[in-house]
């Protein structure tokens, strides 16, 4: 078992092609599961499965929450296992989960390089984490 929240450092920054991969389980009886590409200021890429509205928000931060964006469909489960894959492009985030593309969230933040942390917080276990 890794940690949670779980957090990691990029080195030398995102670039396009860049990918994380976590495998978990989600608790039983989850709230909420936050995963976070930071930068110093803020977040790059907030991608935030919410079980208590059965629905997963997309943003960013910076010194406030911009607008959010609803990717359709809630690809976690409460007590189920998973695998979810982000990948970066130079003009999005694009979320596997469980080999599904489920979101794309153009950049907000463009400069790549000054992403350098990874996290994963909330009511998740992870056994396995590529980042
Ligand atoms: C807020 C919530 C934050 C974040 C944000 C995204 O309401 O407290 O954790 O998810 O929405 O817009």
């Amino acid at each position: 078992m890794i940690p949670v929240p779980y957090r990691s450092i990029i080195n030398g920054g995102l670039k396009p092609g860049k990918s994380f991969t976590v495998r978990g389980v989600v608790n039983t009886n989850p709230h909420r599961i936050f995963f976070n590409l930071r930068h110093i200021f803020g977040i790059a890429f907030h991608y935030n499965p919410r079980f208590d509205q059965n629905k997963v928000v997309c943003n960013t931060w910076d010194g406030h929450w911009g607008p959010e964006e609803y990717p359709a469909g809630m690809p976690f489960k409460a007590g189920q296992p998973f695998e979810i894959y982000i990948f970066c492009t130079d003009h999005s985030f694009n979320v596997f989960v469980n080999g599904v593309h489920v979101c794309s969230f153009k950049h907000r933040f463009w400069s790549l390089n000054e992403i350098d942390v990874f996290e994963v917080a909330g009511d998740v276990q992870i056994n396995h984490v590529d980042a």
